[in-house]
């Protein structure tokens, strides 16, 4: 019988797991954060089931038995893939389990700047007040421009659910086919006309080497005085510093932030925290029932269908075929 680790905090028990796995496998769970705790734990695996937990080229060469890291999302930036790959270790991922869920939050978060969601309910809940008009500044919503850097599966279904709310979407992404756009009725821009021709920004980046703090001061120069950025991609796209002293300045109007530079912030220090112009959630864009019993339906598929040499129903994302 087949080992499995589960290294992250998952919800609940492992039924779900243990069922895709009946007699092949078992499996435990057992949370790491470090890479001391991923060796300590999972030492005798076959496979583990993670989501952010550091599985670097160190932790590889210490875990002798391991086959296969199933990662319980979409974005894989915490595994060293191509580590993973010189080790003959394959990396799958989940590639459409939550991007329901994410496209609601990123146009829950424009809507809710546009139509300051946040500054009417504190008016009417704290201040006792009843006034239409302490925001003057609203916008129509549909009479601006959404701009959408990345054009993967998530922007795609943003740009489905804007159909119906007017605003004319652009789209930044050098490796999407020029058709497919089309099919969204998406314009495809270069970067610098998306930063300067967007009322709303939308981050939908991989995080990677090259996409590292991609969005900085010099970006953040370049974009609209008073733009709405959101962020439901990866916090480290996003050069933090930059963000925080264009909101200072006035730059940025409001930012709408699911994902920041640390996985796990200290949200009693961040200078994120206290701001009405800043909507904060804690990494949730992910979540609902539906989508966490999915991830965890199809991370053990992946394993189950991988160990057993049926590559075909696994998404392997760094080509190792054991
Ligand atoms: P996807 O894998 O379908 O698409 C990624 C797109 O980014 C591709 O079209 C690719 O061409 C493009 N891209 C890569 N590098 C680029 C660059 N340098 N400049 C412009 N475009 C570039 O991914 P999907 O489903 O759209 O998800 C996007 C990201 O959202 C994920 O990578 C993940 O990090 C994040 N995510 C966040 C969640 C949350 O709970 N906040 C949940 C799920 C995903």
């Amino acid at each position: 019988m087949k080992k499995v680790v589960l290294t992250y905090n998952s919800q609940g028990g492992l039924e779900y797991e243990q069922n895709v796995f009946g007699d092949f496998a078992g499996i435990v769970k057992i949370p790491c954060r470090t890479e001391e705790d991923l060796i300590k734990n999972c030492i005798d695996a076959d496979a583990v089931i993670c989501s952010y937990e550091p599985y670097t080229a160190y932790v590889m060469d210490n875990l002798p038995k391991l086959k296969i890291i199933a990662v319980k999302a979409i974005g894989v930036d915490t595994v060293d893939i191509e580590a993973a790959r010189q080790r003959g270790i394959a990396v799958t991922n989940i590639p459409k389990y939550c991007i329901h869920e994410v496209a609601d939050h990123t146009v829950m978060l424009m809507l809710s700047i546009n139509r300051r969601l946040i500054q009417f309910n504190n008016s009417v809940q704290k201040d006792k007040l009843w006034k239409f008009d302490i925001c003057k500044d609203i916008s129509r919503f549909g009479e601006g421009t959404v701009g959408l850097l990345g054009f993967g599966n998530i922007p795609r279904l943003v740009t489905e659910r804007l159909k119906g709310f007017g605003p004319k979407v652009i789209a930044y992404d050098p490796y999407v086919d020029e058709k497919i756009a089309d099919e969204y009725g998406v314009d495809l821009v270069d970067i610098d006309d998306l930063y300067s021709n967007s009322d709303y920004i939308c981050c939908h980046l991989p995080h990677n080497k090259n996409t590292e703090k991609t969005i900085n001061k010099e970006a953040f120069d370049k974009m609209k005085d008073g733009v709405v950025f959101i962020n439901t991609g990866r916090g480290k796209v996003v050069d933090e510093k930059a963000l925080i002293d264009a909101l200072d300045s006035g730059k940025v109007g409001y930012a709408g932030l699911d994902v920041l530079e640390e996985e796990y912030p200290d949200m009693s220090t961040s200078p994120l925290n206290g701001r009405d112009n800043v909507i904060l959630t804690p990494h949730v864009a992910f979540y609902s029932q539906a989508s966490v019993r999915d991830a965890k339906i199809h991370s053990a598929e992946n394993i189950l269908y991988y160990l057993k040499g049926e590559y075909s129903k696994c998404s392997i994302i760094n080509g190792v075929k054991a």
